[in-house]
């Protein structure tokens, strides 16, 4: 298993791609890179598109000449979060702004493609690294504010580590099942919450050095933002359940022992 940093493999920079793709011969292609700054993207649309469609494309292209699987993660901002059930996968995309919809095209191209592909749609991870939600709101903590949290989208936190065993197993299968064929799978923890409810779960569940922080449930029109978010994020699990037998635990389990594995 190799892991490039970005030096090594600067996926807006074509040379670097293509350097890295001709370096050996790989047995697959896992990409969990992308621009993931969703409202930073909204004025920088060109950077956001080649990262998340442009190179995932020609990683997919890469893999289809070499005959090697791909599996690729993507999002829950492909849809407009306008159902009122989690969604499937064969639901209709909606992208509300330039993330999702860079997201989007990078499916479509890497399912153009024809290399064998399964895409990973998940949504609301966390971990102990790197930024997420849950390590905002215990540095927020620590900073003794009042912390108002949008209480009116629906979602489903999952730990990147959960996600990590996921993309091993299905890569795993299809390393092994070469008849095993390309598709789109929502990968997500059991359960729904807001990002207030996580929120609350967070801090009933953290021993702080601080005081617990006063929270505030706020709706999405009080905390504008340049890019819009989707008010329903959940996406139902039936499919990678069926196909590969994953289903991730509750939730609450995967922030628990994010919350374990994270430093306060
Ligand atoms: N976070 C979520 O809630 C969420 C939800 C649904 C789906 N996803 C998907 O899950 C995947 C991982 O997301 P994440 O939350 O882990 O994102 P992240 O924390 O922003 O990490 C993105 C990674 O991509 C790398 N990257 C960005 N631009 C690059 C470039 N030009 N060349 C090479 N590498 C580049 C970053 O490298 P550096 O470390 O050098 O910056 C970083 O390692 C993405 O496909 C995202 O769309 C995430």
């Amino acid at each position: 298993m190799h892991a490039p940093s970005r030096a090594e493999l600067d996926l807006s920079d074509k040379e670097s791609v293509m350097r890295v793709m001709a370096s050996r011969d790989w047995a697959a292609v896992i990409n969990a890179a992308a621009y993931t700054a969703v409202d930073r993207a909204e004025c920088d649309p060109n950077s956001c598109w080649t990262v998340n469609a442009v190179w995932p494309a020609v990683l997919a292209e890469y893999a289809a000449k070499a005959s090697v699987p791909i599996v690729h993660l993507s999002t829950d901002y492909v849809f407009s979060g306008d159902k009122d059930a989690p969604y499937l996968e064969t639901d209709a995309i909606g992208p509300l702004g330039v993330y999702g919809a860079s997201k989007a095209a990078g499916e479509l191209a890497i399912q153009a493609s024809g290399a064998r592909a399964v895409i990973l749609r998940t949504s609301w991870v966390v971990s102990p690294f790197g930024q997420n939600f849950l390590k905002t709101m215990l540095r927020l903590a620590s900073e003794g504010v009042e912390i108002k949290v949008v209480a009116d989208q629906h979602g489903t936190p999952t730990s990147a580590a959960d996600l990590a065993r996921v993309i091993v197993r299905v890569l795993e299968r299809m390393l092994k099942d070469l008849s095993l064929s390309s598709g789109v799978y929502h990968v997500a923890s059991a359960g729904e919450t807001t990002w207030f409810g996580l929120a609350e779960e967070i801090f009933m569940n953290t021993q702080l050095k601080c005081d617990r922080p006063k929270l505030r449930a706020i709706l999405t029109k009080d905390y504008p933002t340049l890019a819009r978010r989707p008010k329903n994020s959940r996406l139902a699990t039936d499919k990678i359940k069926c196909d590969f037998d994953i289903a991730l635990p509750d939730w609450r389990v995967a922030i628990l022992q994010v919350l374990k594995d994270t430093i306060v």
